[in-house]
């Protein structure tokens, strides 16, 4: 069950998200290359050896899905802009790009959904990739153009702008950890996308300011990290682990610097002179994005810093193997409004589960379980004073999950890959209840 609307302020915003990669169909509408094309046409890089080249084909059923979220009730639609759409060469403006995205604004606002827009959600040009993508300094100058050109056409329509989807994917798990695009696995290429990233976040900011744009903000995931056992070595993985991922990024953003566990390994990594460029990182903003999934356990690993081994612990999961732990909602949201935001206005950008369909793919009560749950670990740490100030589900529709191609299923709503047919499911048909 959902709680009750009433259980939430009369203007908490309600709404479903998406990415454009995910759903739009890259081959369409003249868009460019983009990193994430040339990694899934690599084996072994995507468990089907999909790509997002047709996804949902949502850029020619654009219409049909804001009809969906219309019905349902949201108030809200968080998208995205594919970079390699608008710019195909990573310089020259792509007006069929634009126009589609000014048409799908005006959508928008003609079925009342406030427009919050994330103009990077990974899909760099290949051409820009080509140069070091985010090894490479000069990324901060290349996202502040695409965000100017991007504000130049919608920013006078939008309700919210974010800079980054999950920065910590962008870096960390994609120039680390090899998962995502460009899949690279060297500390040193990890480290300057760390610091990269932060950079191109500031800038953009800046540059958005001095557009006139309003409401800006940034879009961060967190993780909780628990000590696999009860050794000295696997809380000191666990609070690495929890340095890199979930304090790094909002530190930087807020003015704390980097936290010292994470410096431990990355700092001889770093570019020369970082430190000058903390203040450019820290513009204020706006607003938080939190996306929140799960939690993995830390246990020492032999061998080269970070030294952690991560596992699933034993509470029921989700199609994607993650635990289930709506608990850790409630104490990210309360831990970032006590030691970073204060009463800065905060969202949650994401949160969702992937659901393996049964006989009826639009049966999905446990969906419904889940996020009833986590509505309520929302509603929680709002009673102990954060400023939460809207939930966005991920996903409105089954789309491209990235390194697991089209198996895991999180949509409100289900996708036929060969028909295109959407068809809402339970957990559609209970927010529309819950919203009407
Ligand atoms: C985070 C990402 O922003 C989104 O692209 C992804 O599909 C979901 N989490 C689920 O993994």
């Amino acid at each position: 069950m959902l709680p009750p609307r009433n259980a939430f302020p009369q203007d908490f915003i309600f709404g479903a998200a998406t990415a454009a990669y995910q759903i739009e169909g890259s081959a369409h509408g003249g868009a460019g290359p983009s990193h994430w094309d040339s990694f899934a046409a690599t084996p072994g890089n995507v468990l089907d050896h999909s790509s997002g080249a047709r996804a949902c084909d949502h850029y020619l059923l654009w219409e049909t899905d804001l009809d969906l979220m219309r019905d349902a009730g949201f108030d809200a639609y968080r998208f995205s802009t594919s970079w390699a759409r608008v710019m195909p060469d990573g310089r020259s403006l792509n007006m069929q790009a634009l126009d589609f995205y000014d048409r799908l604004v005006d959508g928008m606002l003609q079925r009342g959904l406030q427009p919050y827009l994330t103009l990077y959600h990974w899909d760099l040009p290949a051409a820009l990739a080509d140069l070091g993508g985010w090894r490479n300094r000069d990324i901060a100058a290349w996202f502040a153009d695409y965000a100017r050109a991007v504000h130049a056409r919608l920013g006078d329509r939008l309700a919210s702008t974010a800079t980054l989807n999950e920065p910590w994917c962008i870096a960390w798990l994609s120039h680390f950890l090899g998962a995502h695009a460009p899949g690279l696995r060297d500390i040193r290429a990890a480290a300057r996308a760390m610091h990269h990233v932060m950079l191109a976040h500031g800038t953009a900011v800046q540059a958005l300011r001095a557009e006139g744009a309003k409401d800006l903000g940034i879009v961060l995931n967190f993780e909780t990290a628990h000590p696999a056992d009860d050794s000295e070595q696997a809380a000191a993985s666990a609070a690495r682990q929890d340095a890199i991922y979930n304090q790094w990024f909002i530190r930087a953003v807020m003015g704390q610097g980097y936290p010292d566990a994470a410096l431990q390994g990355l700092a001889p990594h770093l570019p020369a002179g970082w430190q000058d460029d903390m203040a450019q990182i820290a513009q204020p903003i706006d607003w938080l994005g939190v996306n929140y999934y799960t939690r993995k356990m830390h246990a020492h690993a032999p061998g080269l810093w970070p030294n952690d081994a991560a596992s699933d612990g034993p509470l029921p999961k989700t199609q994607m193997g993650w635990e289930i732990r709506p608990e850790g909602l409630t104490e990210f949201l309360t831990r970032l409004s006590r030691d970073h935001i204060g009463q800065m206005p905060v969202y949650v950008t994401e949160n969702g589960m992937a659901l393996a369909p049964g006989d009826d793919p639009t049966d999905d009560a446990d969906r419904v379980a889940f996020i009833g749950d986590h509505l309520r670990a929302a509603r929680a740490a709002m009673d102990q004073g954060v400023n939460l100030r809207g939930f966005f589900y991920w996903s409105l529709l089954d789309n491209y999950e990235w390194a697991w191609g089209y198996g895991p299923r999180f949509g409100l709503i289900h996708v036929d890959y060969d028909s295109m047919v959407r068809t809402p499911k339970a957990s559609w048909h209970a927010f529309r209840q819950m919203l009407r």
